[in-house]
């Protein structure tokens, strides 16, 4: 099933750059540009990578037992605020030169 229509890509296709470890919508918008248009499959490829469906990184962590850290947590400076979770931007491309003119 198409999770991009814009760029013509699947479900199958974003499980498959999750598995090669691109974990996040960024990730996988460098990967096949998907989101990078029209933007409204990033909700999507987000709930795909968010259940751990298709990153094996995020299947850990969901999967770790309770009480054992899935990865070592690195202190965040105290100095430092840590922002929420933003949504993923997603930049439009530039519109076709004037060059054509
Ligand atoms: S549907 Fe993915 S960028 Fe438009």
């Amino acid at each position: 099933m198409y999770v991009c229509s814009c760029f013509g890509i699947t479900e199958e296709q974003v499980k498959q750059h999750a598995d090669a470890g691109r974990c996040t919508p960024r990730q996988i918008a460098s990967a096949c540009k998907a989101g990078t248009d029209c933007g409204s499959c990033v909700r999507r490829i987000q709930a795909l990578l968010g259940r751990g469906e298709g990153c094996a990184t995020r299947t850990k962590l969901d999967t770790a037992k309770p009480g054992t850290p899935a990865a070592p947590a690195a202190p965040a400076p105290a100095s430092l605020p840590v922002p929420p979770a933003l949504p993923v931007p997603v930049t439009a491309p530039l519109p076709a030169a004037a060059s054509a003119a």
